[in-house]
């Protein structure tokens, strides 16, 4: 009997076939009644194609890295609601879920963050789920530049901490960040003595690739270009809808073949801070990373997340073609002024478009 002509005399037998074979239900299952087939279509829906974070190539590394990666600051912050009326750190449990959540949607890159705020959450849950030796670690090592002696110290006493919180015998690439303190100290970027703790940090294999980038304006990340960006291989700075400065930089830094990570997205959340995320402005996070990454100078977006709900929403930035609307709104946000005074910087330097 042809399925036609299964479907014109026994309308019943021929769906149910149809169904078992597409549940996968064996010969077995043939006796299952119609209620019974109702309950497998529920249980087992369809394989629906999962979409996947694009990769792009860090500069002259070489590397093929997710174009969205996890940041490294959130995993220290008291952000989740513990349920009693505080906050509190993501567990490792849930550190675990959501990283296993990003990289089976592609994520390959995790940045770290300032060596006193870092956490060693991420080397545990990347550890637990045995996928060191396919993601790209960043790690970022503080500093004081202008040749003293102990800048090769700090590097080294950094670099060897950061091995041990990531549970790792390598990284993949160690960027000098110096904190807002010694800024006006060293008053201006000169990191030749720290590159010699680099090369040593080379030669012993325990990182791969250099780079540098901090909070600093753009004129001195620009001066930074050309007396170091033949040494790097990559460079990291803001950008986000709001902070724009970093457009001008990059045709600079791309110049020196530099792979260019940008940090800040949402300005630490401080850009979101008076939205209604769950109602009219649903889909503003995502619309944000979407719009860094319109900019195909840019090799990564990172940013900290505290849910895998976040982790879903951000990576999903990824196959986001921004809408006539969508783009109305981010112009809003961009007009909004931050009144952080953590971020007075982002507000006085990286505005410009
Ligand atoms: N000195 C340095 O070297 C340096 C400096 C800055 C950044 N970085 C790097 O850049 C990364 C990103 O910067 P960042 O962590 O400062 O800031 P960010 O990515 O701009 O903001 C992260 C915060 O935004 C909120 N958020 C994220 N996704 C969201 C979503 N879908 N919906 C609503 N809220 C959401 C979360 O805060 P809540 O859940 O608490 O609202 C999250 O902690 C850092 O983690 C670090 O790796 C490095």
């Amino acid at each position: 009997m042809t399925e036609k002509a299964e479907k014109q005399d026994g309308k019943t037998v021929s769906t149910r076939r149809q169904l078992l074979k597409q549940f996968g239900l064996g010969v077995a299952a043939a006796g299952v009644t119609p209620r019974l087939l109702g309950n497998a279509r529920s249980a087992t829906p369809p394989k629906k194609k999962r979409r996947k974070v694009k990769h792009r190539v860090l500069g002259k590394t070489g590397l093929r890295v997710s174009e969205i990666g996890f940041g490294g600051h959130s995993w220290s912050y008291k952000r989740v609601p513990d349920g009693k009326g505080g906050l509190r750190k993501p567990t490792i449990d849930e550190a675990v879920r959501m990283i296993a959540a990003g990289i089976e949607m592609g994520v390959n890159f995790f940045d770290s963050c300032t060596p006193l705020e870092e956490s060693g959450t991420p080397g545990e849950a990347l550890k637990k789920l045995g996928a060191r030796d396919k993601v790209i670690v960043s790690i970022r090592v503080s500093h004081k530049m202008k040749g003293r002696k102990a800048d090769k110290q700090e590097i080294y006493k950094w670099t060897e901490q950061r091995l041990k919180l990531w549970r790792t015998d390598y990284i993949d690439l160690c960027l000098l960040c110096n904190t807002e303190n010694d800024t006006p100290q060293s008053g201006y970027w000169d990191m030749s003595y720290s590159t010699e703790a680099l090369d040593k940090l080379k030669q012993q294999g325990k990182i791969r690739f250099t780079g540098f980038g901090c909070h600093f304006t753009p004129e001195l990340f620009l001066e930074s270009f050309e007396k170091f960006g033949d040494y790097f291989d990559v460079v990291s700075m803001p950008y986000n809808v709001r902070h724009r400065a970093a457009k001008k930089l990059l045709p600079a830094a791309k110049k020196k073949g530099l792979g260019v990570i940008t940090i800040k997205p949402f300005a630490r959340g401080a850009l979101l801070k008076k939205l209604d995320l769950e109602g009219a402005d649903a889909g503003l996070p995502r619309d944000m990373i979407a719009f860094v990454l319109e900019d195909k100078l840019v090799d990564i977006c990172t940013c900290g997340v505290h849910t895998i709900e976040q982790v879903r929403e951000n990576l999903s930035a990824s196959w986001t073609k921004l809408s006539p609307s969508g783009r109305e709104r981010l112009k809003k946000v961009a007009a909004t002024p931050i009144d952080s005074r953590e971020y007075a910087w982002l507000e006085q330097d990286w505005q410009c478009a």
